[in-house]
């Protein structure tokens, strides 16, 4: 193990580690994201495909980006670069980082749109304009909201600043105290929801959808979609657990708390799935509605609750941060990158990444009015830009460093960080040279060369 620490600073203790890398996993991917592609996508058969991923692909893969980051304590690029000139590698595998860079930029500006309408319903539930609304009204309600550029603007510019500022307030005050509050909160509140769901007549409904398995449902792109989220939910494939790994202290075990995360982030998008659906099935709502699914069920559950609007301006508080923690870790690599390479001030970096990625972001949102005749390959910019990252780029990233870890770096340089028990350390190994690349390779195959 080495004894360096980064310029950026470290984290205080193992737990906000722990914390912070749980932060950036559990975000909108939980908690929009997760339910809604279950919608699309069949049910419990994608559920099942989803797990097996996040076990057999996602975890190992987490453990390779820990132990790399923690091992060169450098930005991604630069971490990569060091781990692989120590083992003799070519200094090229450095570019992962830069198409991770590319992924951060992408997701950031799709991420921060969706935010903003998180944004806009604390609002909503606040004043009380979704009072008692019926799952019609609640529909066309969000329809009014996409249709209205100057309000999507808004909250638009008003999260990438708070996401901003926290990146350029450092590691230690920003990322920390954000999330040592949110997350404990946020778990209280899937909870008092998922109570709510359990009293409605859709739960058994809900529940059946979740987790019963019927593989006609599964088609290549479920695959494809289920593989995509396990990178994007547990923030893989572009360096931010490699930039969080590096700031984490040398005592830590890798593989407890990799697991721990991992287990924190899937046991939320469950809940937010088992909280969701009842409701969806409640209100004869259609489960494969879409991107608005969340925002088109849940305002009519806390219509319907006693303390709703308490709840419902808790509910997408929570959400906002969950979101707000998840997009601050998709700046921290470039920034940490640009204060390292080019030795820019924090701030400096994060105002002209924070600058571009918001400019992005006006594309994603004027998909849903200026724009919206704009597309590519048949999708939005908002679509596209999800389509590629989540199902294309994070899983490259992915498959790159776990050849990488696999195949390149030395035994006894990963086990040095690992630490890992001969029979678990063999397992990981598997799964680098083999398990993820091959199954990153087949599902890449089958996007490429669709079978009709
Ligand atoms: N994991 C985050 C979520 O589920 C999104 C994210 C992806 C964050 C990649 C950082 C890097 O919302």
């Amino acid at each position: 193990m080495t004894n360096k620490t980064s310029i950026q600073g470290s984290w205080a203790s193992r737990w906000i580690f722990i914390l912070a890398a749980t932060g950036s996993a559990v975000g909108l991917g939980n908690i929009w994201k997760f339910p809604y592609i279950t919608g699309e996508n069949g049910g419990g058969a994608f559920v099942l495909v989803y797990l097996v991923c996040i076990v057999l692909v996602g975890i190992p893969i987490m453990m390779a980006e820990v132990f790399i980051g923690r091992r060169a304590r450098k930005n991604p690029i630069n971490a990569l670069v060091d781990v692989a000139e120590e083992s003799e590698g070519s200094k090229k595998w450095g570019l992962i980082g830069l198409m991770g860079m590319l992924s951060g930029v992408f997701i950031f500006s799709f991420y921060s749109v969706v935010a903003g309408w998180v944004l806009h319903y604390i609002k909503v539930m606040l004043t009380g304009e979704m009072a008692n609304v019926t799952s019609e009204q609640a529909g066309a309600a969000f329809g009014a909201l996409l249709a209205d550029p100057a309000t999507l603007l808004i909250w638009h510019t008003i999260f990438s600043i708070m996401s901003i500022a926290v990146v350029a307030a450092g590691i230690n005050k920003g990322i920390e105290t954000a999330t040592r509050i949110m997350m404990p909160a946020l778990f209280v509140l899937l909870l008092i929801l998922l109570g709510y769901a359990m009293t409605t007549d859709g739960f058994a409904a809900g529940v059946d959808f979740m987790f019963h398995f019927d593989a006609s449902q599964l088609s290549w792109n479920a695959v494809l979609v289920a593989l995509g989220h396990s990178f994007f939910t547990l923030s893989l494939g572009m360096g931010t657990i490699m930039a969080y790994g590096s700031y984490m202290t040398k005592k830590a075990s890798i593989g407890k708390t990799v697991l721990a995360i991992g287990a924190l982030d899937t046991i939320v998008a469950l809940v937010a799935g088992l909280a969701i659906f009842p409701i969806i099935f409640a209100n004869n709502m259609d489960p494969a509605a879409g991107s608005g699914l969340m925002f088109m069920s849940l305002p009519v559950a806390f219509g319907q609750m006693p303390f709703g609007q308490l709840f419902g301006v808790l509910f997408f508080v929570l959400v906002g941060i969950a979101a707000w923690t998840s997009a601050i870790s998709l700046l921290e690599p470039t920034v940490a990158f640009l204060v390292e390479k080019f030795e820019m001030k924090r701030t400096s970096a994060s105002i002209l990444l924070g600058s571009g990625v918001w400019a992005l972001g006006l594309a994603c949102l004027g998909s849903f009015n200026v724009i919206s005749d704009v597309t590519f390959f048949g999708k939005n910019t908002f679509d596209l830009l999800d389509y590629i990252t989540a199902n294309i780029m994070l899983p490259l990233g992915g498959i790159l460093i776990a050849l990488f870890a696999g195949w390149v770096v030395k035994d006894k340089f990963a086990q040095d960080e690992l630490e890992l028990s001969d029979t678990v350390f063999k397992l990981w190994k598997i799964s680098m040279k083999f398990t993820a690349p091959v199954a990153v390779a087949i599902v890449l195959y089958f996007l490429l060369f669709p079978m009709s």
